[in-house]
């Protein structure tokens, strides 16, 4: 199948990524949120990333012409045209199994339907459809435009030609992909990397060390780009939350569990650079300011 309509569902943090990296590799792309003007604001992030990469010489063409491929949606009925569909709306069962179960509908036959979710089962989500076999996991990293891992996950029911046409695709937008072969909560990268954040955070708690030291060596001692504080502040603390409580649920593994000071955190709405404050404290453009605590 040739891949030539793209929609993307949700244009939060990976959503706008998602558009921005498959309107960069030359495909048309129907971007839809809840409300116009939150799609108009993912637009807006998408325009000012692609500005930045252009004026770096990291991609080819102008704005205009990227930002021309890219058109806001209003309503799902948009997705009658897809031939693939990134779903990246918030992380929460329900509403990603009602949205399937609305795209199976809209969609054309031939669509594949790919969730960017990080640790649902991608068989819980395909089971509201009447297409479990073109039902897929495609999980992107943060920030899309910089990350090159994408995990293709295979549900029990996705078929194998599925799983060739997302791989083909990601690979198309500039990725490597990393297959995973068995939807267990979390894949691979984030079921190797939350037991770590994990005991950041407990050591944190414990009062053994600070979270500026602990970014600090895990990326002098590692050679990480990112802490992990830092990088939870970037992704969301609530997403990463979610996720490690459906991994927990799943496995009731307590290297999984979240530690309670990231339970109060997201309660508070701490949620890291998106609010202003999370592991640490931002200014209005999003500059680090220092820790929060
Ligand atoms: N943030 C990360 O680093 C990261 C990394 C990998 C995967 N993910 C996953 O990607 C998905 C999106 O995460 P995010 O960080 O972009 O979250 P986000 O909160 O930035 O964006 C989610 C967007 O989805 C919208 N939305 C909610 N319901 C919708 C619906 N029915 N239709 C259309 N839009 C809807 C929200 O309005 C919001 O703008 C989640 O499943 C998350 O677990 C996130």
């Amino acid at each position: 199948m040739q891949v030539k309509q793209i929609f993307v569902a949700g244009a939060g943090l990976m959503g706008a990524g998602i558009a921005q990296v498959c309107a960069q590799a030359g495909y048309e792309v129907r971007v839809r949120d809840l409300t116009e003007e939150i799609t108009a604001q993912g637009l807006e992030a998408i325009r000012w990333s692609v500005g930045k990469l252009v004026e770096k010489g990291r991609v080819e063409g102008t704005v205009d012409e990227i930002m021309g491929r890219i058109k806001p949606a209003t309503a799902l009925a948009a997705a009658e045209e897809a031939d693939f569909v990134f779903e990246a709306i918030i992380e929460n069962l329900e509403a990603k199994r009602d949205l399937f179960a609305e795209l199976d509908k809209i969609c054309p036959a031939h669509t594949v339907l790919a969730t960017n979710t990080s640790a649902i089962p991608v068989t819980d989500i395909a089971e509201a459809t009447r297409r479990p076999a073109q039902v897929v996991g495609t999980h992107f990293f943060s920030p899309v435009p910089m990350m090159k891992a994408v995990e293709i996950v295979k549900g029990l029911a996705t078929s194998n030609e599925t799983m060739d046409i997302a791989a083909e695709l990601c690979a198309s937008l500039g990725k490597e992909t990393i297959r995973v072969h068995r939807d267990v909560a979390g894949m691979v990268l984030n079921r190797i990397n939350f037991p770590s954040t994990v005991e950041a955070i407990k050591l944190v708690e414990a009062g053994v060390a600070s979270v500026e030291d602990i970014d600090k060596g895990m990326r002098l001692g590692f050679g990480r780009p990112m802490g992990p504080f830092e990088t939870a502040d970037m992704a969301g603390l609530e997403i990463g939350l979610n996720a490690m409580l459906t991994v927990y649920r799943e496995t009731r593994d307590p290297k999984f569990h979240p530690p309670m000071l990231l339970q109060r955190k997201v309660k508070l709405g701490h949620l890291g650079r998106k609010t202003g404050i999370g592991w640490y404290k931002y200014d209005s453009n999003g500059k680090k300011l220092g820790p929060a605590d």
